[in-house]
């Protein structure tokens, strides 16, 4: 029996097409998009994806992709208001945040070490963090974004590896409203309850856990 010719013919250009989808990805984010708008990622996010604190650039790399595509959608309808992030967004084509999101995926996250609920907790960030109050309704961070904050699927965006900058100013953008794109106002309703303290000692707090493994 001779095997038909087509579905492998078939086979062979889906395979290229994911090629050059992967390609495109990377392309946007070292030289930018088709429109000049969409300025190339690396210039803020770093070469490597890794964010710069200094600047409030999040780190991308590993960010899973329908996170990260959430975001550019949610940058374009202005429920996240930022404006550096929002031009960039919308000059954006679907196809081009589906794979640049996809590149951004793809590229590797740094290492962390997992920290349970079960560890002891001391100092009003970790306290927050792998406890929560829930005396104020805050649950504990860990719950959703995983533990040591590694982040969970689509929905939990990691807050290890990101700067205490950016974190706190993610924080402080839901209390004042320019940050209202989580589903149910979760996070709103989370970052509301918290004291000034507390938005420092947990941006701290999940920032420094790459720095501990970094120093291993
Ligand atoms: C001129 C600097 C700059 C450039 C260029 C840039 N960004 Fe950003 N990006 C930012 C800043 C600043 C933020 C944080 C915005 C905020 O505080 O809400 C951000 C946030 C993001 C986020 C949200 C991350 C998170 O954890 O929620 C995504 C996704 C993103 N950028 C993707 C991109 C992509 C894709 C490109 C390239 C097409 C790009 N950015 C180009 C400055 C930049
Ligand atoms: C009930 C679940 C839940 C809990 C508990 C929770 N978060 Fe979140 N958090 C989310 C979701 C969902 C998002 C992403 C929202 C979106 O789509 O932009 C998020 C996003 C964030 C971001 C933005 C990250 C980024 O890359 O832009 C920060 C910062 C954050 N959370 C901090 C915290 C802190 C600190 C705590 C504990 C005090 C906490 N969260 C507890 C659900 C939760």
């Amino acid at each position: 029996m001779t095997f038909p010719r087509w579905p492998l013919a078939g086979v062979a250009a889906l395979l290229l097409a994911m090629q050059a989808q992967a390609a495109d990805g990377q392309k946007i984010y070292t030289q930018g998009g088709a429109n000049p708008a969409a300025m190339a990622c690396g210039t803020c996010h770093g070469a490597d994806g890794r964010g710069m604190a200094a600047g409030g650039f999040p780190r991308l790399a590993g960010l899973a992709a329908g996170y990260s595509a959430k975001q550019l959608e949610d940058f374009r309808s202005g429920s996240r208001a930022n404006p550096i992030m929002q031009p960039i967004a919308a000059a954006l084509s679907d196809e081009e945040i589906q794979a640049v999101t996809a590149a951004l995926a793809a590229m590797p996250a740094p290492l962390m070490a997992g920290v349970g609920r079960g560890e002891k907790a001391e100092g009003a960030g970790e306290v927050l963090a792998l406890r929560g109050a829930w005396e104020r309704n805050i649950p504990e961070c860990v719950a959703c974004h995983g533990p040591g904050g590694v982040g969970v699927g689509e929905s939990f965006p990691p807050l290890a590896g990101q700067s205490a900058q950016y974190l706190r100013a993610q924080l402080e953008a839901w209390r004042q409203g320019t940050r209202k794109n989580d589903p149910n106002d979760l996070m709103g309703h989370i970052a509301r309850s918290m004291t000034d303290v507390e938005v420092q000692a947990a941006s701290d707090y999940f920032a420094g856990l790459e720095h501990k493994e970094a120093s291993q």
